[in-house]
C-alpha cells in the first residue's frame, strides 16, 4: 500500500481497512479520502470504542443523589407575577441594547420526517405554506423592528445540508434579514464505527461521516469565529431553538431576562410533561447542578412518581430551548477535559461497502454513531436555571412524517395558537373542543408573533377582516 503519515496513522490505530481500495482510486478520490481521514481525531474514536461501543455493558448513566430540578413556574401557575415582570423588562433591555442573537441548530439529518432537503426549507404554515426558515426569519425581523436593534441569526448546518442552506437564504433574500447578519457555519462531524469499533467506510473512497449531534454547536460557534464575532458586535446571549419547532418564540424577552437576573450561564425552559411517561428528556437535579435525563436512562417508576400531593415530581420536560452566555460557550469549548462534552452512543443503520466494495444497505443496527447533545452543558454551568412556558407557546416539533410530532399535528397547533390570538382579541373563531379552529387561517410573525403584539396590530387595523378559510394576516 501507498505510504502516507495519516496512514500509517491509522494501521497503528487498528483502522487500516479505511485505506483498504486506496491503491485502486484515482488520485482525486485518494485526495478526498485523506482528507476526510484527517478530520478524524483517532485517539478520540479510540477511547469512544473503549467507552461506549466495546466496554457497553460498563456504561451507564449516574443516577445517584437524583431529584427533579426546580423551575420557576408561570405567573397563571403561580409564579411570581413581580418577577416575571422584572424579567421580561430586563430582557427588553438586553434586546434593546443589541446583546442578543438567535441561533438555530440545523445540522440533523432529519430521516424520521423523510424529506429530502435541508430541514428548515420544509413548508409548515398552514395558509403561505412558509418554510421553518422563513418563519424563524420573520420572527427575528419582528424581534428587531420592535427593540430597534436587527438580530443576528446564527444557523449551524451540516456539511450535507450546508450548500443547500446558504442557496435557499439567498434565493429567498435572506426572507427580509440583512444578509451581513445571516451567518450559516457547518458543524463537525464524527466517523461511525461497526460493533467492533472499526470506522466504517461509506464507498471505496469515503467514510462514513455524519453530523456530531446538536451539542457539536458549542465547538462549532468557536471553530467558525461566531464566538468572536459575537464579541465584536457586543453580543453575550445566544437564543438557542431548533430547527424543526416553528412554535418557537425566538426571542423571548422573559426568557432572557430571566437569564440575565440569575446571573446564568445557560438558562433552559420546561414543559409540564403530557403525561408521566413522555418520551422528553426530564431536568434533574443531581450534585447541586442541573442535568437532563433522557427519558430512556430513567426508570419508569422514578418517571411516574409523584408527591404527596398527588403531583408528578419529575415533571420539567425539556423542549430544546436555551439561552447560553457567549463566555460560557467558550469556556466549555476550550476548558478540556473537564468541561468536555460526553458523546452518546447511537445504533444505527450505516450504509456501507462490502469486502468486495460492494454497497450495503442495512436492514438493521449495523454500527455506531456517537453524538454530542447541547443539555450536556448544563452541568458546567454557574446558575442554570430552568423557567416554564406553555406547550402552547412554544413547542410543535415536525419529526415525522405522520402521526405524533408530524406536519399535521404542527399545522394544526399553529392554527389553535392563531385562533387563541384572534379570540383573546374579542373576535369569534369557530373552533372544535381542542380549539382548533374550523378555517385555516395563518398570522404572519410580522404582524403578530404572541398575544400582545397580535392585540396591538389587530387594534389598528382600520377594517377588521373576516375569519375565513384562508384568512391571512401579514
Ligand atoms: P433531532 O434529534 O430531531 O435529529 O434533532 P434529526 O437528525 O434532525 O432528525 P432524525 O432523528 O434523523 O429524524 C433535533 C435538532 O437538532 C439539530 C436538528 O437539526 C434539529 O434542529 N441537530 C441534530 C443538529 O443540528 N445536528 C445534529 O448533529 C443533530
Amino acid at each position: 500500500m501507498t505510504s502516507h503519515p495519516l496512514i500509517e496513522q491509522f494501521t497503528r490505530a487498528g483502522q487500516a481497512q479505511v485505506f483498504i481500495f486506496f491503491n485502486q482510486l484515482a488520485p482525486d478520490a485518494q485526495r478526498r479520502l485523506l482528507a476526510e481521514a484527517a478530520e478524524i481525531d483517532l485517539a478520540e474514536v479510540e477511547r469512544l470504542n473503549r467507552t461506549l461501543v466495546l466496554g457497553r455493558a460498563a456504561a451507564g448513566v449516574n443516577l445517584d443523589g437524583l431529584a427533579p430540578a426546580p423551575y420557576e413556574p408561570l405567573p397563571e401557575k403561580g409564579g411570581r407575577a413581580a418577577d416575571w415582570a422584572k424579567a421580561h423588562a430586563t430582557g427588553e433591555a438586553a434586546l434593546r441594547a443589541g446583546r442578543v442573537a438567535a441561533f438555530t441548530v440545523a445540522g440533523g439529518q432529519g430521516t424520521r420526517l423523510g424529506y429530502d432537503g435541508p430541514k428548515g426549507t420544509f413548508r409548515v404554515t398552514p395558509v403561505k405554506q412558509k418554510p421553518l426558515f422563513q418563519v424563524f426569519a420573520e420572527k427575528i425581523l419582528a424581534a428587531g423592528r420592535r427593540y430597534g436593534r436587527p438580530l443576528h441569526w446564527f444557523i449551524m448546518t451540516s456539511h450535507q445540508n450546508h450548500a443547500a442552506t446558504e442557496a435557499f437564504l439567498a434565493e429567498n433574500k435572506y426572507f427580509g434579514l440583512d444578509r451581513g447578519r445571516v451567518h450559516c457555519f457547518r458543524q463537525g462531524r464524527m466517523p461511525a464505527v461497526g460493533f467492533d469499533g472499526k470506522i466504517l467506510l461509506e464507498s471505496a473512497s469515503s467514510i462514513a461521516l455524519s453530523p456530531d449531534g446538536h451539542g457539536g454547536s458549542l465547538r462549532a460557534l468557536d471553530r467558525s469565529g461566531s464566538l468572536d464575532l459575537m464579541q465584536g458586535e457586543g453580543i453575550d446571549m445566544l437564543s438557542f431553538f431548533q430547527v424543526d419547532n416553528p412554535l418557537v418564540r425566538c426571542i423571548d424577552a422573559a426568557f432572557l431576562g430571566w437569564h440575565e437576573v440569575s446571573g446564568s450561564e445557560m438558562t433552559s425552559k420546561m414543559v409540564p410533561k403530557a403525561y408521566p411517561e413522555e418520551k422528553v428528556g426530564h431536568f434533574c437535579r443531581q450534585d447541586g447542578k442541573v442535568v437532563v435525563i433522557e427519558y430512556s436512562d430513567l426508570p419508569a417508576a422514578t418517571q411516574r412518581e409523584t408527591d404527596a400531593g398527588g403531583h408528578l415530581r419529575y415533571v420539567a420536560g425539556s423542549i430544546a430551548i436555551h439561552v447560553l452566555d457567549r463566555e460560557f460557550v467558550r469556556r466549555v469549548v476550550r476548558g478540556g477535559a473537564e468541561a468536555a462534552l460526553p458523546f452518546h452512543r447511537a445504533d444505527k443503520k450505516i450504509a456501507t461497502i462490502d469486502a468486495d466494495g460492494n454497497p450495503v444497505k442495512p436492514v438493521k443496527a449495523n454500527g455506531v454513531k456517537f453524538e454530542m447533545f447541547v443539555f450536556d452543558a448544563l452541568p458546567f454551568a454557574r446558575n442554570a436555571i430552568v423557567i416554564e412556558t406553555a406547550r402552547a407557546d412554544d413547542f410543535s416539533p415536525v419529526k415525522n412524517a405522520e402521526g405524533a410530532d408530524s406536519p399535521q399535528t404542527c399545522r394544526d397547533d399553529q392554527l389553535r395558537q392563531f385562533g387563541r390570538w384572534l379570540k383573546a382579541s374579542g373576535v369569534s373563531v369557530a373552533t372544535d373542543a381542542t380549539g382548533l379552529p374550523a378555517q385555516a387561517i395563518e398570522v404572519s410573525p410580522l404582524f403578530g408573533y404572541d398575544e400582545d403584539s397580535f392585540a396591538e396590530s389587530w387594534g389598528k387595523l382600520p377594517v377588521k377582516p373576516e375569519v375565513v378559510e384562508g384568512l391571512y394576516l401579514g
